[in-house]
């Protein structure tokens, strides 16, 4: 059964109670009401015969009017009337009664009567043991009926109420946790590939508690796409990296052959005999091709790591040292804003060249398609950003990388450069998380695509951020 079904079921089994318990209630308080006019008008009926029964014996009725016009100010008492033992009319609330002759019996011992709107308590007057006539007393109901009615309307007032409430939860249960999860557990349905990166959308009407489930939903979804990502990203460098290891073997022994014959072909050869040259592009080419083999295989191999404390500023120096020359050549500036009290990392220092190595020459190749440009700058800022991290920004205003490609950079082998291997990023960040740190990379470029004023930046290019633990001094030190 559905929940609103349950939910109303409730409200239904629940109304019902109240209601057999206000019909109690109120049948209850009717009867006490009765019974408390009933005893009232016995006790009053019942003296009133008393005190009449001198002034019957002694014919004096003048006195039994006053004692009638005694208690016919009571609350409720609608007429009181006293007959002798001939039904004849000795006093009566009612004058026009008095000296009438009623018919039918006198009664023996005290009786009430009742019907909708009165109550008549009828008691006998005895002297000497002999009936000699009876008190008459009548009450008006209509003031406990009233009171009882109120009663009855205040129930249902109530009733009403509470049935309005309960029509308004089971609205609200309905509107902001029914229908919602019903459009939850649709989307969650539709979970599949290509739909883990568009977050689940609800009405707004959803309860904190839903959205709050579809958040978690969604955050779901987003860790299991960076694990897929993952898992596939690592099963492609690692199979890559197996056919390229076993690839680069089968081609590197014939490649030493070629070498070597080409070697022992150059000795018989005169250097300015013509076709010599041929020989040279040979030479050059076998060692191009065994670049490119090194390259694989490094990349197939996972490299041991020696952590010790590491100064970073020392290790980007040492790297911007080799590239030097390069960034001369093409005219690219390199701005160092190194913190001066850098706190030491805790990492491999020769790997982490190799990172700032492939992070620097990516920042040089982005000026590559940007050859006329006349303001190239790679800008490198240290930092310490607390949380246990040393801070390296590489900041270039190259080409860029368009939103696009973004997501696409860490996977092995994607490159958009001609000469590219799509390589040096899967590597690099292999390298950093084996040291527990993390890469990230940000780009923005100043084209349609990045128009928007929210986003816009003081400088168009390339951000890469590698964050490396800081050296934690041990107690030994
Ligand atoms: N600073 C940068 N500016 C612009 N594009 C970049 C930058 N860094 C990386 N990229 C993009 O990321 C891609 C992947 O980079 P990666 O270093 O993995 O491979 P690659 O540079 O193409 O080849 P290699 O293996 O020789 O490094 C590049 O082809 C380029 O499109
Ligand atoms: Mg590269």
């Amino acid at each position: 059964m559905r929940l609103q079904g349950k939910v109303s079921l409730f409200f239904g089994g629940l109304f019902l109670l109240i209601i057999i318990q206000g019909v109690f209630f109120i049948t209850h308080d009717r009867r006490i009401f009765h019974r408390e006019m009933a005893d009232t008008g016995r006790l009053l009926a019942e003296n009133l015969a008393e005190i009449s029964r001198e002034s019957i014996a002694s014919y004096q009725f003048s006195r039994l009017l006053s004692q009638v016009e005694s208690i016919r100010n009571k609350s409720d008492v609608e007429y009181i009337s006293i007959v002798n033992e001939n039904n004849l009319v000795l006093a009566d609330t009612r004058s026009q009664y008095e000296g009438w002759i009623f018919s039918g019996e006198l009664v023996r011992e005290t009786v009430i009567e009742q019907d909708r709107s009165t109550m008549l308590v009828r008691a006998p007057v005895y002297i000497l043991g002999t009936l000699r006539g009876n008190v008459d007393i009548a009450f008006s109901l209509d003031s406990l009926n009233q009171k009882i009615k109120e009663n009855i309307l205040v129930f249902l007032l109530f009733i009403l109420f509470e049935v309005a409430a309960a029509i308004l939860f089971i609205l609200v249960i309905e509107i902001q946790l029914v229908r919602p999860l019903d459009q939850l557990a649709a989307k969650v349905t539709d979970i599949n590939p290509n739909t883990l990166h568009d977050p689940i959308i609800l009405p707004s009407s959803s309860s904190i508690e839903i959205t709050r489930v579809s958040g978690a939903i969604d955050q779901m979804k987003n860790n299991l796409k960076k694990a897929q990502d993952e898992i596939i990203s690592k099963t492609k460098m690692a199979t890559m990296g197996k056919i390229a290891a076993s690839f680069a073997h089968e081609i590197r022994n014939p490649l030493e052959a070629i070498s070597g014959s080409v070697e022992v072909l150059s000795y018989d050869i005169d250097e300015k005999a013509s076709g010599f040259e041929y020989i040279a592009i040979i030479r050059e080419e076998i060692k191009n091709l065994n670049g490119y083999l090194e390259n694989f295989l490094e990349f197939s191999k996972t490299q041991p790591v020696h952590r010790i404390r590491t100064r970073l500023n020392q290790v980007i120096e040492d790297t911007l040292l080799l590239l030097r020359p390069l960034c001369l050549k093409k005219g690219i500036t390199c701005i160092r804003k190194y913190y001066p009290e850098l706190a030491d990392c805790y990492a491999d220092p020769w790997l982490i060249k190799r990172v700032c190595m492939n992070l620097l020459l990516n920042s040089i190749e982005a000026f590559d398609e940007k050859t006329d440009a006349e303001d190239k700058r790679v800008e490198l800022e240290t930092a310490n950003p607390g949380s246990g991290y040393v801070q390296l920004i590489i900041r270039d205003n190259g080409s860029g990388i368009a939103p696009e490609h973004l997501d696409k950079i860490f996977d092995p082998y994607y490159t958009t450069k001609a000469s590219g291997s799509g390589i040096g990023l899967p590597v690099c960040r292999q390298i950093v998380e084996q040291h527990d740190g993390i890469l990230t990379i940000a780009s923005h470029m100043n084209d349609d695509r990045a128009q928007d004023e929210d986003r816009a930046h003081d400088w168009n290019g390339t951000e890469v951020r590698l964050m490396l633990p800081v050296f934690a001094r041990t107690a030994d030190e």
